[in-house]
């Protein structure tokens, strides 16, 4: 079989983890793999798929972004491009396509699908937010940096008795922030599953210096929605048509509203980008191998629209369909636990 795989939406560690279990599967089955460059892009443009040899793959288990590069190209968005990406696919003669991604990606994998393609999922995203899997690749690293970030801040914040707010990447739902805030130890997670308002906010921070804390970390997810406080408007729209969060600027407006209403001195800390870059962490490079091993076992057996997912820690196999439904929210018992360890105070 000829198999392209591919790479789209945001990047996240542990990708070329998933190329090179791919390929290393799909050759020990006597399959041959052949990389698209910077996702569905590539399926449009004039660049032609590429051999990727075991060899090639070997080493790249630890290395971060994606040897294959990536985008937010939507191949949907018109009638010229739909029908250019299906003609690629045929001239390039895949008998079936790997796409490693996340809701974006998917739900074109869905599309090619449903328009007779052969097509196989991997679950990417640091949001963490498909649904029919408890992690996705890229997810663990994400939350080690903002853990690992909470940690060096704690210091500073500590040695200046300051409040330092950390903004965290989560499109639509708090997974990041509330992993991450959690094993560092913050001492108020905002999260959009949350509802909180500006008032809440400025009773906690009293409160907590008051109780005689003289240094309080903050993490708040980029997502979220503060009642009584206005984020800045985000103007522009990603590629795939997605607003640009990071335009919101929600950590420099909430670390403005603390300073300003309770008189404690503020800073805060866009985390950003590096919660994407460099190498993966040991668990993240495990679930890459594991999903990559999985979808090129589904592509030999001749499956389509579906990939493999972890549930209650095994490997199974959802459809694409039910998995980029609705973005999957925070489960009931971390939401209970940010309440616990770091919700506001009444
Ligand atoms: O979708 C993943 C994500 O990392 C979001 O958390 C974030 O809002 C967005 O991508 C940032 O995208 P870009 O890299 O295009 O700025």
């Amino acid at each position: 079989m000829r198999i392209g795989v591919l790479t789209g939406g945001g990047d996240a560690p542990g990708l070329n983890a998933a190329i090179r279990a791919v390929v290393l599967r799909a050759n020990a089955l006597g399959h041959e793999v052949l990389g698209i460059t910077d996702g569905y892009a590539g399926l449009l443009g004039e660049q032609q798929p590429r051999l990727l040899t075991p060899r090639e793959v070997g080493h790249i288990l630890g290395d971060g972004g994606t040897m294959l590069g990536t985008s937010r190209t939507d191949p949907r968005k018109d009638e010229t491009s739909r029908r250019a990406v299906l003609a690629s696919i045929r001239r390039s003669g895949f008998d079936a396509l790997v796409t490693i991604g996340g809701n974006d990606t998917l739900s074109v994998a869905q599309w090619l699908h449903e328009q007779g393609i052969r097509v196989v999922g991997v679950p990417k995203t640091v949001d963490n937010d498909l649904s029919e899997t408890e992690f996705c690749i890229g997810f663990d690293t994400a939350i080690t940096v903002v853990a690992d970030a909470l940690d060096r801040l704690r210091t500073t914040a500590s040695a200046h008795h300051r409040v330092v707010v950390v903004e965290a990447m989560g499109r639509d739902t708090g997974w990041v922030a509330a992993f991450g805030g959690l094993a560092g130890g913050a001492d108020l997670i905002l999260v959009p599953e949350i509802p909180v308002t500006s008032e809440d906010i400025v009773r906690t921070m009293k409160r907590r210096r008051a109780s005689g804390d003289p240094d309080i970390l903050v993490v708040v997810s980029e997502a979220v929605q503060i009642e009584g406080l206005e984020a800045l408007t985000a103007l522009d729209h990603d590629a795939f048509g997605h607003v640009r969060l990071d335009q919101r600027a929600i950590g420099t407006v909430l670390a403005r509203l603390i300073e300003q209403r309770t008189g404690i001195e503020a800073r805060q800390v866009v985390l950003g980008h590096l919660q994407r870059g460099g190498s993966p962490t040991a668990i993240d490079r495990l679930r890459a191998t594991r999903f990559g091993n999985a979808a090129a076992d589904l592509v030999e057996a001749g499956r389509s629209g579906v990939l493999p997912v972890q549930r209650s820690g095994h490997i199974e196999t959802a459809t694409m369909a039910d998995a980029v439904r609705e973005v999957r929210r925070l489960s009931d018992e971390y939401l209970e636990l940010v309440r616990r360890f770091a919700g506001v105070l009444a």
